[in-house]
């Protein structure tokens, strides 16, 4: 019997190896939680190219090395962009596994950066659509069965140090996970009240696949500097001297989505080795 035995946990975004959805479904089904992987499945349009996103295949697999953990698994594909596939994602936690107790806005899109002057309307508004609009579309979907169920619940955004800090680049990304640091602070008012706690984790770096791809981008373009020198020069600004793995952040997630934490809501908690400090 682990912690979360018996209880079911929704991730987004998480169908991609590597990924830090990966990490948090694996890390909750290891202390005992059905899981299901969801994630857009295919490549939709030039905000989800085909390198970037978890497809069916993928999320397939780890949904079967999840069920080698002895829990059950399912997998569903749903673009958080929209709201309606979300409603079906928190039903179907419901009707496949029989309760939905954990959900985690882990998808997201960091591969849309620009300088300043030349980010386009349709770059800005397909980073906010995923990053900002879809946490709201999951909490708003979470909820609506959780209070129903009126057995509590945990709500968890995968954040970032850009919710706290500036990045040149990354204005859309920057102000998405800015603004879901005021997002927690609304919901967990309205939830508290159903027992239901909403927070952020805010990682600083990882080398996903996303975060590779940021890797090679902010050497080369910002930096001019070979990707080993820019991780160098990352790893000794970090007082604890490494950028972050994905079983860090897994680690923050589960400790939030613990009885533990039952009296923890509305916070932003840094996930960076204290590189971020407020
Ligand atoms: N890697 C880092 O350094 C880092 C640091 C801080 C925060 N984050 C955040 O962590 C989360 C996970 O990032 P990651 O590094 O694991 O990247 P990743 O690319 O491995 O995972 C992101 C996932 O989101 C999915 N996704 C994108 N658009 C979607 C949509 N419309 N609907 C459903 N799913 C969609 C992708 O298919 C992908 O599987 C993101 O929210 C990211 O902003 C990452």
């Amino acid at each position: 019997m682990g912690r979360f035995s018996g209880k079911t946990a929704v991730i987004t975004g998480s169908g991609r190896r590597k990924g830090l959805g990966e990490a948090i479904a694996l890390r909750l089904a290891r202390e005992g939680a059905n899981i299901v992987i969801s994630d857009i499945g295919k490549a939709a349009e030039p905000a989800t190219p085909a390198e970037h996103i978890g497809a069916t295949d993928e999320m397939e697999a780890i949904a079967g090395d999840i069920r080698k953990a002895g829990v059950a698994a399912s997998t569903k594909v749903c673009d958080v962009r929209d709201l309606e596939q979300m409603r079906a994602l928190a039903r179907h936690a419901v009707d496949t596994h029989g309760s939905l107790d954990i959900w985690v806005n882990n998808a997201g899109i960091g591969y849309i950066m620009k300088p300043l002057l030349d980010v386009t309307a349709d770059d800005w508004r397909a980073v906010i659509d995923v990053n900002l609009t879809g946490c709201f579309f999951g909490i708003k979907a979470a909820a609506e069965l959780m209070v129903k169920a009126g057995k509590g619940g945990r709500i968890v955004n995968i954040a970032s140090q850009a919710a706290k800090s500036g990045f040149p680049h990354a204005q859309a990304y920057t102000s998405s996970k800015h603004g879901l640091v005021g997002l927690v602070r609304s919901a967990a008012i309205e939830l508290g009240a159903h027992a239901i706690t909403v927070n952020n984790v805010c990682p600083n770096h990882v080398t996903t696949g996303l975060g590779a791809w940021q890797n090679e981008y902010f050497s080369k373009v910002v930096g001019a500097v070979s990707v080993e020198a820019y991780l160098e020069a990352m790893a000794g600004r970090i007082p604890l001297k490494r950028p972050g793995k994905p079983e860090d952040t897994a680690n923050a997630v589960a400790f939030l989505c613990s009885d533990e934490a039952e009296y923890i809501t509305a916070e932003s908690m840094n996930v960076s080795g204290g590189e971020e400090p407020h």
